[in-house]
């Protein structure tokens, strides 16, 4: 399997993500660089747009993209057909990570791209690296890198912050910006986490597509699931959008504070996200000697150093297909 552009064909999407992406090798870097270097002058809401018109923009023919599909020659015929066929479900996956972190984003962008095949009629699942606008200006130009040559970036308009509403201008930005082709679900995740697709795919084929909130459930009181776990959680896109309209989360300002506790409450509060599923025990922390690991996975997390992302690897057979060459043994 692969993440890469729709049409793509090698193992890595390298050609095809060049030619799909030629404008964005132009486009994107000006992008960035007017969000950088203009928007102090010329006052915000203008440029950004314009900034994060380009850099996110993820039309109906952006099926072009970050998707997870099959690899091989299934690639090219999934990606070929994706476009006629709908899936039956499509997934945004938002891993929330900050610019500097280009190491993590490798192993992850990795983690994502050599993961089992999603059938293609099944699930289209696009995975986006989201960031707060990109203030300084050498990220700016290597984040540029990223997004001509991945097309897997998406910044949003906030300043960078964990705990102080990235996850309510995540959730709330994305009916927007993908307002033309709608997903199903919206992920939030972080780059420690190890998400695998398809087993997220194959909880979600079978629930209901709306007023879904699905995670890691933390039990408060009586309630067994009063929140979803910050390690990665899923609302429906009905949800989503309730978030990006419900102005009184903004008035009462409710986005300062551990956003994973604030989602809960104001999903609570507003009656929404009844569909809720835990999927504890099959998402978990990772323990402090990685030994509980299992084999039905859907998500685990605290993958915080490259030891505890390599144990991982290790564990679920990542390169466990990789070919016998003479240019390379690995014990
Ligand atoms: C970005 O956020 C600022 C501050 O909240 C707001 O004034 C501005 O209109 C926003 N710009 C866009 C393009 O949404
Ligand atoms: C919102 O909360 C933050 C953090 O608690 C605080 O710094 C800020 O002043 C508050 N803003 C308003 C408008 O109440
Ligand atoms: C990894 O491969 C080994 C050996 O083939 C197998 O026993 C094990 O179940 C695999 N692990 C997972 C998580 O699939």
């Amino acid at each position: 399997m692969k993440t890469a552009s729709s049409s793509s064909s090698s193992s890595h999407g390298f050609p095809a993500t060049a030619s799909l992406c030629t404008p964005y090798l132009l486009l994107v870097p000006l992008g960035l660089l007017a969000v950088v270097l203009v928007v102090p002058s010329l006052g915000s809401s203008h440029v950004r747009s314009d900034g994060l018109g380009v850099l996110c923009r993820a039309g109906p023919s952006a099926a072009d993209g970050y998707l997870v599909t099959p690899g091989g020659d299934a690639a090219s015929a999934a990606a070929e057909t994706k476009a006629v066929v709908r899936p039956e479900l499509r997934l945004l996956v938002g891993v929330l990570t900050t610019p500097k972190r280009y190491e993590r984003r490798n192993i992850v962008r990795l983690a994502y791209a050599l993961q089992p095949a999603v059938p293609p009629g099944v699930a289209q699942v696009d995975v986006r690296f989201v960031f707060c606008c990109v203030a300084d200006p050498v990220d700016a130009q290597l984040v540029a890198l990223e997004a001509a040559r991945h097309g897997d970036i998406l910044v949003l308009n906030c300043t960078e912050n964990m705990n102080d509403g990235k996850t309510h201008e995540y959730l709330s930005s994305v009916p927007r910006m993908f307002a033309s082709s709608p997903y199903d679900y919206v992920m939030k995740t972080d780059d420690d986490t190890y998400l695998r697709v398809a087993a997220l795919v194959d909880e979600l084929r079978h629930k209901p597509r709306d007023d879904v909130y699905l995670g890691y459930g933390f039990a408060v009181g009586d309630d067994p699931m009063q929140f979803m776990h910050g390690m990665g959680y899923v609302v429906s896109w009905d949800v989503a959008t309730w978030v990006s309209t419900n102005e009184d989360i903004l008035r009462y300002n409710d986005t300062h504070g551990p956003e994973d506790l604030l989602v809960g409450k104001w999903l609570n509060i507003g009656r929404r996200g009844k569909n809720r599923y835990s999927l504890r025990p099959r998402m978990y922390d990772l323990n402090w000697d990685m030994d509980n690991f299992r084999p039905d996975t859907v998500l685990v997390h605290m993958l915080k150093d490259n030891r505890r992302w390599a144990a991982a690897f290790r564990y679920f057979n990542v390169t466990a297909g990789l070919q016998p060459s003479n240019l390379y043994h690995f014990p």
